[in-house]
């Protein structure tokens, strides 16, 4: 266990941001993490991080900033399948790496997305068809009311686009201690996302797929549109695809016929935030240290290296306000504001 007051965070959020918390603890078990909540000497509240890959600092954090080092990976075969639980500490991409080495599908559409397994299960991470929820079957976590343990059936995790209880009603109330996750050694491609198909096709021609091929063409694929965070600094998408209703669609729809647009079974309709953002003119938009990134304008990148939570923020709500004014859509922010 290691408990640091006045600590830097600028390594623990992926915007690279200068800012600090007042207090900031790791743990490698359950055991450290109880005696890290019952210790009175750490300012509140508790703020759980994985690799801060999801959040906006708008300042500097006046409570204790938790960070999960539990890591490890339980294997399992048995009559009901493959399943795998995971530390909530582990990087999220390593368990990626790790279960197409194994010829494991699952999580390889999900390659390359920043952060750590507690998190991906609290956000609900999703990419190129793939939602996390799909492949967890159970949650461990700590109950902060009575420092119980227990797990939480994927059924009840209330799991929706980029959203959770984690994330919603329980906010603050649980963490996530470690993953279980059903994978399986059956074919189970999923290539139905945009141009994955035609990408695999391509590369592959009618071979039989493994998760490494799936894998580094996700990657591919991903690089050409992301920034690195190592070298540039963002949260990923910023905003959410909103999903509007088959009226809001039209209206977009009789002055740009060609909106980018996917029906959803519930009769609404969801339309990219990046190409909203894009028709807006925001696309590469620099605003002080903060800028649009040029290559995908969903991301909000830390431009120069030297922004402050206050220009990200102007920029935000600068998108925000043009595309309303353009679309009437309110964009939200997927990123967390803390
Ligand atoms: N588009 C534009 N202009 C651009 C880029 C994209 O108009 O410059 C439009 C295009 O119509 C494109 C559409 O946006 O077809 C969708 O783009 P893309 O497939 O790249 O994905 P996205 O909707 O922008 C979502 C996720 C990403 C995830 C990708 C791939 C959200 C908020 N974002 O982005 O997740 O990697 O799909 O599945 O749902 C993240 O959450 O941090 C993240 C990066």
């Amino acid at each position: 266990m290691t408990i640091t007051f006045n600590k830097d965070l600028t390594a623990l959020n992926t915007f690279r941001m200068g800012v600090s918390a007042a207090a900031y603890a790791e743990y490698n078990s359950v055991d450290e993490l109880k005696e890290i909540l019952e210790n009175r000497e750490l300012p509140g509240p508790m703020l759980p991080v994985g690799g801060g890959s999801n959040l906006l600092f708008t300042g500097d954090f006046t409570g204790t900033v938790l960070h999960s080092c539990i890591k490890g990976l339980i294997l399992k075969r048995d009559n009901n399948g493959i399943s795998v639980q995971v530390g909530a500490g582990e990087n999220w991409d390593q368990f990626c790496l790790w279960a197409a080495t194994e010829g494991l599908w699952g999580p390889e559409n999900l390659s390359l997305i920043p952060g750590e397994v507690g998190a991906a299960a609290v956000q609900n991470i999703g990419a190129y068809g793939v939602e996390v929820k799909d492949i967890i079957s159970g949650v461990d976590v700590l109950d902060t009311l009575d420092h119980t343990t227990g797990t939480i059936d994927v059924e009840e995790c209330g799991y929706g686009y980029r959203e959770s209880h984690f994330k919603g009603d329980w906010k603050g109330r649980f963490i996530v201690t470690s993953v279980t996750f059903r994978l399986t050694d059956g074919y189970a491609p999923r290539l139905d996302y945009g141009h994955v198909r035609e990408a695999m096709q391509k590369a592959y021609g009618d071979k039989p797929l493994i998760p490494l091929m799936i894998r580094d063409e996700i990657i591919r694929i991903r690089r050409t549109k992301l920034p690195a965070v190592e070298e540039l600094g963002s949260a990923g998408s910023f905003f959410k695809n909103p999903y509007v209703t088959q009226e809001e669609y039209e209206d977009i729809a009789d002055i740009y016929p060609e909106v980018p647009h996917f029906p959803l079974p519930d009769g609404r309709v969801k339309i990219p935030a990046a190409w909203l953002i894009e028709k807006a003119g925001l696309k590469g938009y620099v605003k002080g240290n903060a800028a649009v990134y040029a290559k995908q304008p969903l991301v909000i990148v830390n431009h120069t290296g030297k922004a402050s939570p206050r220009e990200i923020l102007s920029l935000e709500r600068k998108i925000i306000r043009t595309v309303k004014s353009r679309f009437g859509i309110t964009l939200s922010p997927e990123v967390e504001h803390i």
